[in-house]
């Protein structure tokens, strides 16, 4: 892997119409211009979901939506924050002193994020001060990791304005990282593939050590995303973090079963790895060792033989704290599967065999319903628009990122695209209020996208 950072490149901002109207808000906002702008991509996950923090590969491309944002450093020692959707309002703060509220997971706390990641890794007790424009054109809460972009915008922000560089891979890690700020135990797929991504190709990002493979996508496919209008912030609830703990509880109770040091276990695929056995053999371990009736924090107790007390204080996070049951087998299932239809996805990918789009499509829809049944994670409008996009020749469909709420991904043969569209628009959005303006938002065919950049302004005579 290569340790090249992000690319920069000269623009002429006055033939970018987005540049262009950012650069005019930019200076009627701060009586300025700024010096450079950054863009880091959202992604949608083709297939490999809730399987990052576990330690297991995931398939995800970017998108060419993007977080972009105009930059000015300035000379005192304030960061001011400013978002061109006025639903966010503007931020300052002193760049001595940045504090991240976990309670509320508002916009400017992912830039704070961001920033404060690079402060850290360069052992830095303040930061040079900055003007800020930002402008997303990512639908928030939809699962295509808008918030995870703005992040991985703020690192590279903060590292551009401190004159330092990194590689992709380091920018990718301390954005992962600094992310669980919010409170959230995000697993690092988001901001690996906004910074590794490359136009053309989707990306297998394996983790410890993070790189990212190239995986061809079969060229009589479209991916297609739709929204299913159900919002969802994974930073205001609990859902995503007690489903990490529940994977990290069934990681110990399987060590434990099997004599491991399951103390110092916390992923499902170490787990894998020091018993050496592959995922179909894990699944098997699994029907042995946990039973399907959800286990009460005294039981979990019971297996490792430790008091609730440790159970408290060791393991269980801030907020599962008082979750009273615990699904493992349901959750070391889907994972060990959903990774090993990872596995095949690429390998078909590569094979493409002449029924490659049908194979993709048939690992979608399981992902999907283990999403749905082991991992519970999906919502009746989820589910309802996975069985709209394949009843209007989806090969496959599923849902896209947390979950909950948010996008669901298909695969849909090329020459189907027009009459796939016309008709889930209409069995989905027009039957409901949920059609609007925003349909080109809502439904609509993506391509693999580029990394995160950084933006010059070429010089003009
Ligand atoms: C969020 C997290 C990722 C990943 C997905 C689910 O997007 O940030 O790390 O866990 O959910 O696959």
């Amino acid at each position: 892997m290569s340790a090249e950072g992000p690319a920069t490149r000269r623009v002429s901002v006055a033939e970018h119409p987005r540049l262009l109207k950012l650069k005019k808000m930019f200076n009627s906002k701060f009586g300025s211009n700024p010096k450079f702008y950054v863009r880091a991509p959202g992604r949608v996950n083709i297939i490999g979901e809730h399987i990052d923090y576990c330690g297991y590969s995931v398939l995800p491309m970017a998108v060419e939506q993007d977080m972009l944002i105009a930059v000015e450093p300035v000379k005192t020692h304030t960061l001011h924050l400013a978002n061109t959707n006025p639903l966010y309002p503007d931020f300052s703060t002193s760049a001595n002193n940045i504090q991240i509220d976990k309670n509320k997971p508002l916009w400017h706390n992912y830039f704070l994020c961001g920033s404060k990641g690079i402060q850290e890794h360069f052992g830095l007790s303040s930061l040079t001060g900055m003007n800020c424009l930002v402008d997303g054109n990512i639908p928030p809460s939809s699962g295509l990791s808008s918030s995870s972009a703005l992040v991985c915008c703020a690192g590279l922000v903060t590292l551009t304005v401190l004159g330092r560089s990194l590689s992709k891979v380091e920018l990718a890690e301390i954005c992962a990282k600094s992310e669980r700020y919010i409170g959230t135990e995000g697993g690092g797929m988001d901001q690996s593939i906004s910074f590794l991504a490359e136009e053309g190709t989707a990306k297998l990002i394996e983790f410890s050590p993070l790189r990212a493979t190239d995986v061809k996508l079969p060229s009589g496919a479209v991916f297609v995303i739709a929204n299913s209008c159900v919002e969802m912030n994974k930073a205001a609830t609990s859902h995503f973090n007690i489903r990490v703990m529940e994977c990290q509880l069934a990681a110990k109770l399987l060590a434990k079963y099997k004599n491991l040091d399951w103390d110092k276990v916390l992923r499902l695929e170490e787990v894998q790895t020091q018993l050496g056995l592959s995922l179909e053999e894990m699944l098997l371990v699994t029907e042995e060792a946990l039973h399907p009736e959800p286990y009460s924090p005294e039981e979990i107790c019971g297996c490792l033989g430790i008091s609730v007390e440790e159970l408290r204080t060791q393991i269980l996070s801030p907020n599962t704290q008082d979750v009273r049951t615990f699904k493992l087998h349901q959750r070391a299932q889907h994972v060990y599967s959903e990774a090993a239809r990872v596995l095949q996805f690429k390998k078909i990918c590569e094979e493409a065999p002449e029924n490659t789009v049908q194979l993709l499509g048939e690992l979608m829809s399981q992902s999907h319903r283990s999403c749905r049944d082991l991992y519970e994670c999906s919502c009746p409008e989820l589910d309802q628009l996975v069985d709209i996009c394949r009843k209007h020749g989806a090969q496959g469909s599923r849902l896209t990122g947390a979950g909950w709420g948010g996008c669901t991904v298909s695969i849909v043969p090329a020459d189907m695209l027009p009459s796939f569209l016309a008709n889930v628009h209409e069995a989905y959005y027009q039957k409901s209020d949920r059609s609007s303006a925003r349909e080109n938002q809502n439904l609509f065919a993506t391509k693999p996208g580029g990394g995160a950049l950084v933006f010059l302004e070429a010089q003009t005579m």
